[in-house]
């Protein structure tokens, strides 16, 4: 495990306080969570996040998941086939056990209010705190592409996905916790220059999983485009085809040792994540059976992890209607309050002309202000 930062490390404790609210008072809670559609999404995701979401939206939080269709602009490739991507994301939610008619899915696209916080948003930050940030950094670099100015201001709409709709809790990996920064540095600076002394943003926490970042079936970082994860869509054969071309080393005997034994190791960790059993148990029980047999539990345990999920995805994703359905009514949805948002921040920014303000956003509304709202930042 590699050290951990001063503010990771806080980060974390606050995360484990979180989890423990969340189950006592899920009704506090709104979580914004989102995902670039780049492509299928994979069992790292399930595991990682979907699950997680799936879980919270269960327990009675309100959850809101956004589809980055904008911030996939910054991986300069994407676009083509951006229709087919985005529908099989949701085909993937909703695969997953994502309730549409208790989760809000949406677009950056279809959300112009929410795009339109950038604007003041970048006011609050400055150049050099851009230029800081380590994710976007790394990003840069691995495009190996001169950096834009969108992939430079990409934490700052981020900050605005997380705070149009006054969420209070970002499940995110450790990664995305310098873009959570950037949110809770805006959220801060907006109530101190234009609040009034009020909250009008709460500061979001981000809710860490426990389930460490998945390596790829190569041990590189599982991505959508290294094509080394396990789509969630794919075939019991696909899956059986991907595993057994996997690299493994050449000793017999099956044995956990990350870093002796890395590509074996790594087989290990995804079945253990898998299945929740320890990693060390389960290369005891694999033991002289060796790789052969290490890759057909793993596909065997993969494929019954995921047959329900296969099953629902098999139902719906071609039902291009309601697809689209869902969409619709999330945007609809997200629209509504990234609305009600824009309009509190025009008023506190006196930006309040002729017929612009519609008569119940008066002074007292908060940003996206709805009466029964869980962060109570915002009640009117
Ligand atoms: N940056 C996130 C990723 O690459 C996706 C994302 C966009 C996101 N907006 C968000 C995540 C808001 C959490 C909250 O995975």
């Amino acid at each position: 495990m590699p050290d951990r930062t001063p503010s990771q490390l806080a980060a974390l404790e606050r995360s484990n306080d979180l989890h423990d609210q969340v189950l006592t008072d899920p009704q506090r809670f709104r979580v914004l969570t989102g995902d670039r559609p780049t492509g299928p999404l994979h069992i790292g995701h399930y595991l990682g996040t979907l699950a997680n979401r799936v879980r919270l939206q269960d327990l009675g939080v309100e959850v809101i998941v956004l589809i980055a269709d904008y911030q996939v602009m910054t991986d300069q490739q994407a676009g083509h086939q951006l229709v087919e991507t985005v529908r099989g994301v949701v085909a993937d939610y909703l695969a997953a056990g994502i309730d549409p008619h208790r989760t809000t899915i949406f677009t950056h696209s279809a959300v112009p209010t929410l795009n339109e916080l950038v604007l003041p948003f970048l006011s609050l930050v400055s150049d050099a705190e851009l230029h800081r940030n380590p994710t976007v950094k790394a990003e840069t670099e691995a495009t190996g592409l001169p950096p834009t100015g969108l992939m430079l201001t990409y934490p700052v709409h981020q900050a605005a996905d997380i705070l149009f709709c006054q969420a209070n809790l970002v499940p995110v990996g450790l990664d995305q916790l310098p873009h959570l920064e950037t949110t809770r540095l805006i959220a801060r600076r907006f109530n101190e220059r234009y609040g009034n002394q009020q909250q009008v943003f709460p500061e979001p926490n981000a809710l860490l999983t426990d389930t460490p970042m998945l390596a790829g079936l190569d041990g590189q970082k599982m991505s959508k485009t290294r094509g080394n994860g396990i789509a969630l869509r794919a075939t019991e054969d696909e899956t059986a085809a991907l595993i057994r071309r996997a690299p493994t080393d050449s000793e017999r005997h099956i044995s956990y040792d990350p870093l002796i034994r890395p590509a074996v190791a790594n087989l290990l960790d995804l079945l253990a994540a898998t299945t929740g059993e320890d990693p060390h148990r389960l290369a005891d029980n694999i033991g002289d059976g060796g790789a052969g047999r290490l890759k057909q539990t793993l596909t065997e345990a993969v494929n019954e992890l995921l047959r329900p999920l296969r099953q629902r995805r098999a139902a719906l994703a071609d039902d291009h209607s309601y697809i689209d359905e869902v969409l619709d009514n999330g945007n609809d949805r997200a629209r509504q309050i990234a609305d009600r948002t824009l309009t509190a921040v025009h008023n506190l920014l006196g930006m309040t002309y002729a017929n612009r303000a519609a008569p119940q956003t008066s002074r007292n509304h908060r940003a996206g202000a709805e009466s029964n709202h869980p962060t109570g930042a915002i009640s009117g």
